[in-house]
């Protein structure tokens, strides 16, 4: 039987499902699997179950000269080196599709949490500072007739937008290749003109730091941006700016540069929504992603097709 290392425990239909088909060798520890151990044991490995916080590189690779696949459990891919992968014929794959709506939803409870004040309240009312219900007290902004500038013409972006249209947003994309079309404006217009920004990029090479200083600055002073795609798209000290010098009206982030590690300074704006990493975080999508993971495991190692290659 091939043999398959998984760095985490996944939820139990897919794991019984990789059990028939492989010899699983699973890192059942707490938190990350320590680097040097997974160097050592995905040695006799075929596959690879991998998550976002799985760094696979030439090194990692190099430890593992029997390896077929990489599947990761994510549709983000920016922890794999996937030219040192397709060098030494491995193949990679992600989880599109099935995280989609969890992503699209977790993105308008984040708006809704920022522009609606939902995470202040709360922090009001559990330090027993709130004195009771005032015609003034902690106003938001509706969302109805605000213009919704999304940042990816990618299936998370596109469902993102159907939500926001039913809460009665206008929805504008820019697509971070450049294209442009009826709907789809420049990077620049978008943001002089949106009242939410919401970003749905892969992180790669051309849109690290997609959102800096400049950017910032050209967006409203009373808009917020939001991120559920990866932490460094967005430039965090120039984040920080953009807040201290009220360039900008907050915002709302899922994702950080040095997961988990959050820039200190953020930690201090009341205008600032932080969630911890949990886009695609619900019992349903993780068992569907783990699901396809093994999937792609299960075909590669058969000699198929790989369902959902990178
Ligand atoms: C999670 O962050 C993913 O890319 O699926």
């Amino acid at each position: 039987m091939p043999r398959v290392l998984v760095v985490k425990r996944l939820p139990r239909v897919p794991m019984d499902r990789l059990g028939e088909a492989a010899e699983i060798d699973l890192y059942d520890g707490d938190g990350d699997m320590p680097r040097a151990e997974l160097l050592e044991r995905v040695g006799d490995a075929d596959a690879l179950v991998s998550l976002v916080t799985t760094r696979v590189d030439a090194e990692l690779l190099d430890s593992a000269p029997r390896l077929k696949v990489v599947a990761n459990v994510a549709v983000g891919y920016d922890n794999i080196d996937l030219e040192a992968a397709s060098s030494r014929g491995v193949v990679v794959t992600n989880t599109p599709d099935v995280l989609t709506n969890a992503v699209a939803d977790f993105t308008l409870g984040l708006i809704l949490t920022l522009v609606r004040r939902i995470a202040e309240g709360d922090r009001l009312v559990r330090a027993g500072r709130w004195t009771g219900w005032a015609l003034d007290f902690m106003l938001g902004h509706d969302l109805r007739g605000k213009r919704l500038g999304i940042v990816g013409r990618g299936r998370i972006g596109h469902a993102v937008a159907e939500r926001a249209a039913a809460f009665g947003m206008e929805v504008v994309f820019a697509s971070a290749r450049g294209r442009q079309g009826p709907d789809t404006l420049t990077l620049d217009q978008l943001l002089a003109s949106s009242d939410v920004v919401s970003l749905h990029v892969p992180l790669a090479p051309e849109t690290r730091h997609l959102i800096g200083q400049r950017e910032l600055a050209r967006m409203k002073r009373t808009a917020v941006l939001v991120n559920t795609s990866r932490g460094p798209v967005v430039d965090e000290a120039a984040l920080v700016w953009a807040l201290e010098e009220h360039r900008i009206g907050g915002a709302a982030l899922d994702v950080y540069e040095r997961e988990p590690e959050v820039t200190a300074a953020l930690l201090g704006f009341e205008n600032v929504v932080l969630a911890p990493h949990l886009g695609s975080a619900t019992v349903e999508t993780r068992t569907a992603m783990a699901d396809l993971a093994v999937r792609n495991v299960i075909a590669v190692l058969s000699g198929a097709a790989p369902l959902t290659p990178v």
